[in-house]
């Protein structure tokens, strides 16, 4: 068969069509242009089928080296770039399909047995978001290693804490940076969960009822990886489920989402920390731009487009929630829109993790394994800022609750404390033990260390708290768990 007339017969699908798609129609319906990118998950799978229907007696072991020896050139093709992809075949499946037949004829025919591209689609798609997965869930290690490292040495770095936005108390630099690994872990603990239930065999439902054919699925799915951790198979259970649902990426775009969430509010604060209000931090000049008429400035350009394309991304939860909730069962063609929303949330959430490990832990020398130009710190800067604002002033009261006094009345008086403070301009620590002990007649020489921040830091002691020692204890739990 030439490769025009095998474009046709595919084009027109069978004696039953008595006309072509118009040119519009075709561009509308296809979808090769862009999952394509799974075909790789599609070989993967077409293989494994293979493999189980010869091992069934429903394929020769001919027909199955036949298949064999096309996929390892079609894989060669693509790889080389001299896989023609056509519009006409609407979709990787069909092309491959194609392209098999022309290579080993009959036996390519044959491939197809038992199967449909509505099994086969659910099939590659979570083949190649399980790969996906893994390599997240590699970033966000590697972001978090990142973050450790930068909080490792700046345990003893103080900075306000915000609520509001206002100066509420003082904290660790590192106990700052180590909420956001806290958080990244819970997004690759969702990953993980998430990746369960995507790791789970459609194929052998074919269009949406089963298929007449004795089929061995646990064989395809073990062939597959997808086994659970006790090595059992782990296959669709309901065929009508199995074709149609995408819940699987909508979960798993969902976790994409919070993990971007997590991103923008980290995106927030390096830009706010970046201004030159605040002048917290400074990040390496390359994720910075300048500005076209101004040419003092350096704006975040990097954190500012990460906060924007999470955006994009909690954008494609909701258009495959949406693209979803309509569909009777089984499968509809609905859902070849589940693709781009999934492709891009993959790629934005891949490369802002790159990004930004390499921003905040600087770049790895390839050679020596080392990192250099990550985030720079201006201790002085932030210890300054939290001087201001009356961090202190819960110390304070804290302070006169170990006197006996009740914690309101004591928050009380601080308040008047603050006031008078604020009058004359100075910090709580600025006024002298009179003054104080005008206040309350309790208060000794020794409040002073309660006011410093130091001391402020040291008393938040409990579990979780921003005390040095808590903080080392905190790095200390992540590096064991990340192994790092
Ligand atoms: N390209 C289709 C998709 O992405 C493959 C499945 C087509 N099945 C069908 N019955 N038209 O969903």
């Amino acid at each position: 068969m030439t490769s025009s007339q095998l474009d046709k017969k595919y084009e027109a699908w069978s004696a039953l069509f008595s006309e072509p798609m118009s040119e519009l129609v075709q561009r509308y319906t296809a979808s090769v242009n862009f999952d394509r990118r799974l075909w790789r998950a599609d070989i993967q799978g077409s293989l494994a089928h293979a493999d189980m229907l010869a091992a069934q007696g429903i394929i020769t072991a001919q027909d199955l080296a036949g298949i064999q020896r096309g996929m390892a050139q079609i894989t060669r093709e693509i790889e080389s770039g001299a896989f023609e992809w056509k519009l006409a075949l609407e979709d990787v499946h069909l092309n491959i399909e194609a392209r098999l037949t022309q290579l080993v004829g009959d036996a390519g025919k044959r491939l197809h047995t038992g199967r449909s591209r509505n099994d086969q689609v659910a099939t590659d798609l979570r083949l190649w978001l399980r790969g996906e997965i893994d390599g997240l869930l590699e970033l966000l290690s590697g972001l978090q290693v990142a973050l450790l490292g930068v909080a490792e040495q700046h345990v003893e770095t103080i900075l306000p804490g915000f609520t509001h936005l206002q100066v509420a108390q003082p904290v660790s630099f590192a106990h700052h940076l180590l909420a956001y690994v806290e958080m990244f872990s819970r997004d690759a603990a969702r990953l993980v969960e998430v990746r369960r239930r995507v790791n789970q065999l459609p194929l052998g439902s074919a269009a949406l009822a089963g298929t007449t054919y004795s089929l061995d699925r646990e064989r395809v799915a073990r062939a597959l990886g997808m086994v659970d951790g006790q090595g059992q198979a782990c296959v669709c259970q309901n065929s009508l489920d199995a074709v149609s649902d995408r819940d699987f990426a909508i979960e798993f775009t969902a976790a994409a989402s919070l993990c971007m969430v997590h991103v923008s509010r980290l995106s927030e604060e390096l830009i706010l920390w970046m201004s030159q209000n605040f002048a917290f931090i400074r990040i390496a000049d390359r994720f910075t731009t300048g500005s076209s008429i101004m040419p003092q400035k350096k704006n975040p350009d990097v954190p500012e487009l990460a906060r924007g394309k999470t955006g994009r991304v909690v954008g494609h939860l909701m258009g495959l929630l949406t693209l979803m909730k309509g569909q009777p069962l089984a499968y509809n063609k609905d859902n070849q829109e589940d693709k781009e929303p999934l492709f891009d949330t993959v790629d934005t959430l891949r490369d802002t993790l790159r990004i930004f490990t390499d921003m905040i832990g600087g770049e790895r020398d390839s050679g020596t394994g080392a990192r250099s130009g990550g985030l720079q710190v201006n201790a002085e800067a932030m210890q300054a800022a939290a001087r201001k604002g009356y961090a202190t002033a819960t110390d304070l009261a804290d302070y006169l609750v170990k006197k006996g006094l009740p914690f309101r009345d004591a928050h009380e008086t601080v308040a008047r404390a603050v006031r008078a403070a604020q009058q004359q301009g100075c910090d709580l620590a600025d006024l002298p033990l009179t003054a104080l002990q005008g206040f309350h007649p309790g208060i000794d020489a020794d409040v002073y260390e309660a006011l410093t921040l130091r001391g402020s830091l040291a008393a938040r002691a409990t579990l979780g708290g921003t005390a040095p020692d808590q903080v080392r204890a905190q790095i200390g739990r992540h590096r064991a768990r990340l192994a790092v």
